[in-house]
């Protein structure tokens, strides 16, 4: 295979060198191209052809429906591995050992109290508040109570800030829901696993002991799997863009909290429930919602359908949906948005727009109904999508700064007023 490009603009021609990657995706390396062409520049609106980075961290086949994490696959971790393993994979590159995944979590835990003077910040803000807008500022505002930003060439200081995250963000979660709830806003306990806090975290009642379920711990601890890191997506592009001006992590985290919070990315998860129960008060009258996702004239999508990478089934989607059945009969309840869920999606699965589209069920077309069988609000949906992304944040940011990326700072095509003089306001 020939190992440049050739581009040809207004008669002269340029070449360009190809990069190929471990799995023989190929790019054309245009970062000489304004200088070989005095000029020129390429435009790709939402970055549809256009790589950012190259990354070691995440690979996605989108036509085959693959997503491997530093080699493993998703469906291998979701079956045998659990988040903690995985946060460390996607950090560090290799799955740990016995000692190095106890002495992480025993480093995370040492990092899980949070500054009591956060509690006012908390409070401060109306129960009504979105909790993804509550977790974006208490991100942003661990930052103020850890000013020292993290110095990436020094393996130690960059160790202390992700244990440092890995273990103040679930508690922050924890406080985000039970703030809506006017719950004491306290700790779980360090002698549980890490998923089993969190679920202790959120769940504990003030007057009552907190009785573990293992139908709880395996699903969230599948679906903080499921989230963990999907390459160049909004939110990561997001963290890694700020980060690249070598603001501090936590700011950076803060800023794909708010990226993730779209409906169009991570906020999905919670539309595609308002959507099902719609269409559950419409006399589950799919057909109707089918319609209106296929009118140009209406704004409305079929929320959970589509994706910008995968054009066959989200890999994710098919090991959420089986979760969904299971995790709903072993909790014994029966939830008729699952039953219309389904139906949803064979109509959509059989209808020549979303077939000739490709538009496949997404990561976020059933994970809200195990969300919602756990008992988690739906405002709190993408929060827990963000508690899962975390460590593919953290990874993809670690990346960036030691690979020593640039300041990301796209160019454009002016397409406004040409020079003009100035008229005084008397003249105008
Ligand atoms: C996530 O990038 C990631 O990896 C994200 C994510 C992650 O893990 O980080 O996987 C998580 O964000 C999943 C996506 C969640 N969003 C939704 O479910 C919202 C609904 N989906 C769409 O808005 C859309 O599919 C996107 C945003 C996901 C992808 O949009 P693209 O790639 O920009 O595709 P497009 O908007 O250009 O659509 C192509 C065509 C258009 O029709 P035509 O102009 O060709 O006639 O498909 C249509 C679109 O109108 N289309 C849909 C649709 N999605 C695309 N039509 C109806 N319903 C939909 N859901």
């Amino acid at each position: 295979m020939s190992k440049t490009a050739i581009l040809q603009v207004n008669g002269e021609k340029y070449e360009f060198p190809l990069i190929v990657g471990t799995e023989n995706e190929v790019a054309i390396d245009i970062s000489n191209l304004r200088n070989a062409t005095n000029g020129v520049i390429t435009i790709d609106p939402g970055y549809k052809n256009t790589g950012s980075c190259e990354s070691a961290i995440t690979f996605l086949d989108g036509e085959k429906g693959i997503l491997r994490y530093r080699g493993y696959s998703i469906e291998e971790l979701a079956e045998k591995a659990d988040f903690l393993e995985v946060a460390y994979l996607l950090i560090f590159g290799e799955l740990p050992t016995k000692e190095q995944n106890d002495k992480f979590h025993n480093d995370i835990k040492a990092q899980s109290i949070v500054d009591e003077d956060i509690k006012k910040i908390v409070e401060a803000f109306p129960r009504t508040a979105h909790p993804m807008g509550v977790i974006s500022s208490l991100t942003s505002a661990l930052t103020a109570f850890n000013p020292s930003s993290v110095n990436v060439k020094s393996e130690e200081d960059m160790y202390k800030a992700i244990v440092k995250i890995m273990g103040k963000f679930p508690v922050l979660v924890a406080w985000t829901y039970r703030k809506k709830l006017g719950l004491p806003l306290d700790y779980g306990d360090d002698s549980l696993g890490y998923v089993e806090n969190i679920l202790k975290m959120m769940f504990r009642q003030p007057n009552a002991c907190y009785i573990q379920n293992g139908v709880l711990i395996d699903a969230l601890d599948k679906l903080l799997i499921l989230h963990a890191d999907h390459e160049q997506n909004c939110s990561t592009s997001t963290v890694r863009i700020v980060g690249s001006s070598h603001a501090g992590l936590f700011a950076s985290l803060s800023a794909g909290i708010s990226a993730l919070w779209g409906p169009l990315h991570g906020g999905a998860n919670q539309a595609v429930l308002e959507m099902l129960e719609a269409i559950k008060a419409d006399d589950g009258d799919t057909k109707k919602y089918m319609v209106k996702a296929k009118d140009k004239e209406d704004p409305f999508r079929l929320m959970g359908f589509g994706h910008r990478v995968y054009k066959n089934f989200d890999p994710r989607a098919k090991i959420i949906k089986k979760a969904a059945d299971e995790v709903l009969s072993n909790l014994g309840i029966e939830d008729p948005i699952l039953d219309i869920a389904k139906g949803l999606e064979k109509e959509a699965l059989e209808d020549p727009y979303f077939v000739d589209r490709k538009l496949y069920p997404n990561v976020d077309f059933y994970s809200g109904i195990i969300y919602r069988g756990m008992g988690i609000p739906t405002e709190m949906f993408t929060v827990m999508f963000a508690l899962g992304r975390l460590p593919g944040w953290i990874a993809q940011w670690r990346e960036m700064r030691l690979n020593n990326e640039p300041i990301g700072r796209p160019r454009q095509i002016y397409t406004g007023e040409t020079e003009r003089p100035f008229v005084s306001l008397v003249n105008r």
